[in-house]
């Protein structure tokens, strides 16, 4: 397994002739078995920067490195298997697909990483059960409540096994008491799939038990 690193990120959004500069050069590492918690404002940048971590978006500036490859400069295939085999997404609000139903949506990562159906099935019933969900497999998101909408996505999140797991505010609209039982469950199963971890929170108690928290301010990390 290896490290997430960030060196130098960079990320303006031009908006008309408005440059709006959101990342200044940011810099983070996370090794495997490690979770770091990122804090700021709203509009601090914390989702953008999760997005430049994940593929999701690429960098003006700097280098996401995974593996000892550039993630910001893998093109196509690189960057979908990138995507594909070694992350792990749970955003903050849930993004399950309306048309499948709970084991469906969570069989998605590994059958998009390439695993057969059989073995999708059997470890997404796995991960179900271990978020307390293996009594919905036939659920539709549109039949979930909302804190069971997020534990099916965070078992779509671990699926795959993903070696880097990124979580936006995954528990920030939730009830406070269902989102401290979705956080436990979280930190537990990365804790023990030894993954690295970047989670985005408001939530400084929850911050607190990662291994790191930073503060992102005016486009820097601070710790
Ligand atoms: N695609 C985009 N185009 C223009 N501006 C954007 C875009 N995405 C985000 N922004 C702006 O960048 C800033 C940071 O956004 P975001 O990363 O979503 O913040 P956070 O997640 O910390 O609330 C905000 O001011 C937002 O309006
Ligand atoms: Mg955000």
């Amino acid at each position: 397994m290896s490290d997430l690193r960030a060196l130098g990120l960079v990320k303006r959004f031009v908006l008309g002739d408005e440059t709006l500069e959101v990342l200044r050069g940011v810099d983070l590492s996370v090794r495997p078995g490690e979770s770091l918690a990122v804090l700021g404002v709203s509009g601090a940048g914390k989702s953008t920067l999760l997005h430049l971590l994940g593929g999701i978006d690429t960098p003006d500036e700097g280098q996401v490195l995974f593996g000892g490859a550039d993630v910001a400069r893998m093109k196509g295939p690189e960057k979908a298997r990138f995507r594909n085999h070694s992350v792990g997404f749970v955003f903050q609000f849930h993004h399950l697909l309306p048309e499948f139903d709970a084991e469906e949506n969570v069989m998605m990562p590994a059958l998009l990483a390439g695993w057969t159906r059989r073995r999708a099935r059997e470890r997404a019933r796995e991960l179900l059960d271990g978020v307390g969900m293996g009594h919905r497999l036939r659920h539709n998101p549109g039949k979930l409540s909302g804190g069971e909408r997020q534990r099916v996505a965070i078992a779509r999140a671990l699926v795959h096994a993903p070696p880097v797991v990124l979580a936006d505010e995954p528990t920030g609209n939730l009830d406070p008491h269902t989102a401290e039982e979705v956080e436990e469950l979280f930190l537990g199963l990365n804790q023990r799939a030894g993954t690295a971890l970047v989670l985005v929170t408001h939530n400084e108690n929850l911050a607190n038990r990662l291994s790191k928290k930073a503060f992102l301010v005016e486009g820097r990390l601070e710790s």
